[in-house]
């Protein structure tokens, strides 16, 4: 690994200590490139075949990076705009009753518990909250459905392994995934997840408004495609007999542009350029360990934890602390309600920024 040359990748890096990942990743120079290059090509040529042919290769190449970041099958893998999105698809393609039960956790992202509460309401279900290190457990012969993050972003904590001997029992698990994919080694077949929703922009350093969904092939035709639309079927010009794609191309969001496809995959292309990507994520989990353990030296105590990419601890004006940060050109965030600040630390950041925000605690 040559962290010196992946650091270099990124121009914010320059000036900017930018820990905040978990919210967007920075965006490598190359990928800046791609999307002026493909809106380039737009303007002069005209948007007609050539360019929705680039679109159609660069979709499949995103497909395909997503796919090898969580050792999933490409024809497994929807291209979505968010996690969010992810969600949404499967909490509304499921066939759920009033009389099922969804298990989640206690340190849930609105990104989920906001799909979580509307199918509530909408099919009279039941959501049962429980510690976060406790959904395995809390599973009964009411659950239909278990969902919570891979990787809490709260603090940084992995979800149980046990989730991988209920999803095996055959109840699904909707893994989110914003703070897992990219982050730290994923593999949705030791997961055993049923779906794994994933963000574009956040650890894999792509555009806002990409991401994607994981589906397990035998939940195919359990879930259905809630809006197959011109790019979702099979073959279009049959009109009301189009049939959705077979592969996970019928849960594709409807809409995408070829300039955000070229972002994701040139910032794809940069993350394992450099000494490759199981090196990266052992160098980003390695940095927020020896982070977190630089905290306590300077009297914080990190939130509980797993070997993740997250660190954060308490602050009494945790608001103010972000902003103080800013004006020193060191980007982390707070979390809203819960009195936290949240360093967000990937395999291009050094000891240098995390040495910044270090000297605000002193
Ligand atoms: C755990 C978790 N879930 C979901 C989201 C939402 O992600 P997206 O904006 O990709 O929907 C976030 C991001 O902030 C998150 O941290």
């Amino acid at each position: 690994m040559e962290p010196a040359s992946l650091r270099d990748a990124f121009p914010v890096l320059d000036e900017v200590a930018y820990l905040n990942a978990g919210t967007c990743g920075p965006v490598p120079a190359a990928a800046a490139a791609a999307v002026q290059d493909t809106l380039r090509i737009a303007a002069t040529d005209g948007r007609w075949s050539p360019y929705f042919e680039r679109m159609i290769d660069l979709q499949a190449r995103q497909r395909a990076l997503y796919a090898a970041r969580i050792g999933a099958r490409p024809q497994d893998v929807a291209l979505t705009t968010s996690t969010s999105d992810g969600i949404v698809r499967v909490l509304a393609g499921l066939d759920l009753g009033p009389e099922d039960e969804i298990v989640t956790s206690d340190e849930e992202h609105p990104g989920l518990l906001g799909p979580l509460a509307a199918t509530a309401r909408r099919v009279g279900l039941r959501v049962r909250t429980v510690p976060f290190e406790a959904v395995a457990e809390a599973v009964t012969s009411a659950t239909a459905l278990v969902a919570c993050s891979h990787v809490s972003w709260v603090g940084g904590k992995v979800a149980p392994a046990a989730l991988a001997e209920v999803a095996a029992s055959g109840v699904p698990v909707l893994l989110d995934g914003a703070q897992g994919a990219g982050a730290i080694e994923v593999d949705v077949a030791a997961l055993g997840c049923a779906f794994y929703a994933g963000s574009g922009q956040k650890w894999l350093c792509g555009p806002v408004g990409t991401g994607f969904l994981y589906v397990h092939p035998d939940w195919r035709e359990r879930l259905a495609a809630i809006g197959p639309t011109y790019m979702n079927l099979e073959q279009p010009s049959a009109g009301l007999e189009a049939r959705p794609h077979a592969d996970a191309r019928r849960y594709d969001t409807p809409a995408l542009s070829a300039e955000a496809s070229a972002h994701a995959v040139a910032a794809g292309e940069v993350l394992v350029e450099h000494g490759g990507w199981d090196a990266a994520l052992r160098r980003a989990r390695d940095l927020a360990e020896r982070f977190a353990a630089a905290l306590v030296q300077h009297g914080r105590e990190p939130e509980p934890r797993g070997p993740t990419t997250l660190v954060s601890w308490r602050e009494d004006d945790a608001p103010g602390f972000v902003r103080r940060a800013a004006a020193h050109r060191i980007v982390i965030r707070d979390l809203p309600g819960r009195g936290l600040v949240r360093a967000s630390i990937g395999a291009w950041n050094d000891e240098r920024d995390l040495d910044r925000l270090l000297a605000l605690l002193a």
